[in-house]
């Protein structure tokens, strides 16, 4: 018995430490919102340990020493008295939280417009000038140290952005925009979910998020920027021939190739990324052939038809193109 809560807990205490747990915060905000979460767990151990004391005690105690407690005593001390001296403990502290949890925006911001699609998110950097800004897909790049204002909409459904270890979470609906000020104030990677049902890829829409120091962002952002390169090897260039043929290029656009279809994610820069299918799969090559054949059983309800009268060659060539493309 004693075994098994250890375990339990040592199970529970390493979820605590994940890439997508709101207890191992990677900013001030969602520092704050942890700080209110433990406040709310100790308040809530502390009425636990109360009770179960008192539960205790009347079941164990010498029969002499009970009495019976009054009910309207026992309903206006422990029914009323007791939850409104516990909650006025903390909604003060809720409150706080949710007034410095604000959207206000610093001038040096960098704005980030994220569209959620059915099941992946279309992601625009914003540097305000018409030539500096790219788009990438269900990657999100952060400079540490900088405020991020996320701009936040759908293309179709309602969908929820939650990255745990940044901030809560905040809907993206259609025909409608909302605004989340995010800061990482440490390098790491984190994992996103959509945490609004949104169909039936809805469990499998995730997204990475990577914290790095400015300078590695800028020089990220400047690789994101420019078009993607030639195929160096013979495989990834037959690739990319049949990548035309194929039809991807109707959904998908490759910057600087004639693909500029943008029904399905941005692919310019996927060999680069961490994970193909929103956060699905690892970026391999062998990834890449089975996700063209196979996605709708990878990812059920995926929008993206199966490729599956390519042969095993194309396919694998195709998933040498992608991969290239870093
Ligand atoms: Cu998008 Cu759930």
């Amino acid at each position: 018995m004693a075994r098994g809560a250890i375990a339990l807990l040592t199970l529970g205490l390493c979820g605590c430490e994940g890439i997508q747990s709101a207890l191992s915060p990677l900013g001030p905000v969602a520092r704050e919102i942890a700080a209110l979460w433990w406040w709310m767990f100790g308040v809530g151990v502390a009425v636990f340990v109360l009770v179960l004391t008192a539960l205790l005690y009347a079941v164990f105690s010498h029969p002499d020493r009970r009495r019976t407690v009054d009910p309207e005593r026992m309903i206006l001390g422990g029914g009323i008295v007791l939850p409104v001296v516990v909650l006025s403990i903390l909604l003060p502290f809720g409150v706080i939280v949710g007034a410095s949890v604000s959207d206000e925006r610093a001038p040096e911001a960098l704005t980030i417009r994220v569209r959620a699609h059915q099941w992946w998110w279309d992601i625009e950097y914003d540097d305000g000038t018409p030539a500096g800004g790219f788009t990438t897909a269900n990657e999100l790049y952060l400079p540490v140290g900088r405020q991020i204002e996320l701009i936040l909409t759908s293309a179709d459904v309602i969908h929820s952005l939650w990255l745990p270890r940044l901030a809560g979470k905040l809907d993206l609906i259609p025909g409608r925009t909302n605004r989340l000020v995010v800061e990482a104030d440490s390098a790491g990677i984190l994992r996103g979910q959509c945490a609004e049902f949104c169909g039936l890829g809805h469990a499998k829409m995730a997204l990475v998020a990577v914290a790095v120091p400015p300078e590695e962002f800028a020089a990220w952002a400047d690789a994101q920027r420019r078009p993607a390169a030639e195929p160096e090897d013979e495989l990834a260039r037959r690739g990319g021939e049949l990548f035309a043929a194929a039809g991807c290029a109707l959904c998908h656009a490759v910057r600087g190739t004639r693909a500029w279809g943008r029904v399905g994610p941005d692919l310019t820069h996927v060999g680069g990324r961490l994970t193909i299918g929103a956060g699905l799969l690892d970026t391999t090559r062998d990834n890449l052939a089975l996700w063209i054949a196979h996605n709708g059983a990878l990812k059920p309800g995926n929008r993206m038809p199966d490729f599956a009268d390519l042969d095993r060659q194309q396919r694998d060539a195709i998933a040498a193109y992608l991969e290239s493309l870093e």
